[in-house]
């Protein structure tokens, strides 16, 4: 059979990113050109400068993805591209770059939904790893429980009612004057702090719902630093960020080992950039390991936004004829059913 070489493009947030991948798990390049710096300073990534930043980078990004892969344009099979869901300006960057580039050199174009990019990165380097699983998506916009019974076959089993996982992680952060994105930040902090030194709320919800909510215990860690501040008192910014990680992972754990039991799967993944978090893994690994489910966790540079999960989508999308036109536009807020 014919190798199947997509030339894929991330642009749907804060980094510019191409990737060349081959069969849908040989990442033969993989370009990230993240925008954080630029970000830092504002505390959060600012739409408009994301995708002025998108537009210059774009080139660069790409023909540096082609130069690696040790291909040329010609020996690409189709073009995937995310179309969303993310920050209009920024997916219409890398939207219009992949429409050019599939027009000019006569090659399909794939449209791709970033959660489906995060869920297809488990696919990356690990053939071994195949659905049916219960995948835990974590990143900064999105917290979700999903059913993966197929490749492509998905069921959204639970999802934040407000915050996302890293936003929380974020804006924790910030009230410990800690720079974006913050998730990285506490995570470390945390590696010396006391888990239970404040115990924060653990939400469930309702009995056996796998939906979450994390605005109660983000304003619960922001309420007990301003009082900190009002009292004087010094901040123990090492005990207050393990406290935070050890209720939300710990909720997280739970309600995704409980969607295995209640569907009786018995493999587990967690995707996207809160997955790199250490006591995440830790905890999972710990618990999977107890109630024998197989876990399966990527390098932090496939769980954190990448092109080379895209390519990894695009290869099931174009195995399966799902073509899209050149009309094709961003879907900023696209969610996982309508992938
Ligand atoms: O998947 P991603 O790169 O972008 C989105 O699709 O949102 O995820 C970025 C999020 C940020 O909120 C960042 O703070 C968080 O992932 N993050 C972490 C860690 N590394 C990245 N959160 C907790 N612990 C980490 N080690
Ligand atoms: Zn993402």
């Amino acid at each position: 059979m014919k190798d199947i070489i997509i030339l894929a493009i991330e642009t749907s947030c804060d980094e510019t990113s191409a990737a060349v991948v081959k069969n849908g798990h040989e990442v033969l390049s993989n370009i990230i050109y993240s925008q954080i710096k630029i970000h830092e300073k504002f505390g959060g990534v600012v739409p408009e400068i994301a995708s002025r930043n998108h537009i210059n980078k774009i080139s660069e990004v790409v023909d540096e993805a082609i130069e690696k892969s040790n291909l040329n344009f010609s020996d690409i099979t189709a073009i995937a591209v995310t179309k969303g869901p993310g920050l209009v300006g920024a997916l219409l960057t890398g939207l219009s770059y992949a429409k050019g580039l599939a027009f000019v050199l006569n090659k399909p174009l794939l449209g791709i939904n970033h959660i489906e990019g995060h869920i297809m990165a488990n696919y990356i380097t690990n053939k071994d790893f195949t659905p049916p699983y219960i995948c835990l998506v974590v990143s900064g916009g999105h917290t979700n429980i999903i059913l993966v019974n197929d490749y492509g076959k998905y069921k959204v089993l639970g999802k934040t009612l407000d915050d996302a996982v890293g936003e929380a992680y974020d804006k924790v952060a910030r009230g410990l004057n800690l720079s974006y994105p913050g998730g990285p930040k506490i995570d470390a902090l945390a590696q010396n702090g006391d888990p239970e030194y404040i115990k924060f709320p653990r939400v469930y919800l309702e009995e056996g719902s796998l939906n979450f909510s994390f605005s109660g215990i983000k304003s619960s860690v922001l309420n007990h630093i301003n009082k900190t501040k009002m009292k004087n008192d010094s901040i123990n910014a090492e005990d207050i960020a393990a406290s935070f990680q050890r209720a939300v992972v710990e909720v997280l754990v739970n309600k995704t080992i409980y969607a295995c039991e209640i569907n009786l799967i018995n493999r587990v993944a967690i995707v996207g950039g809160v997955s790199c978090n250490s006591e995440l893994r830790r905890l999972m690994s710990e618990q999977c390991l107890l109630k024998g489910l197989q876990l399966n966790i990527q390098k932090n540079i496939y769980c954190t936004d990448n092109a080379a999960m895209v390519g990894a989508s695009g290869y099931f999308k174009y195995i399966n004829n799902m073509f899209d036109a050149l009309s094709l536009n961003a879907l900023p807020s696209l969610s996982l059913d309508e992938y």
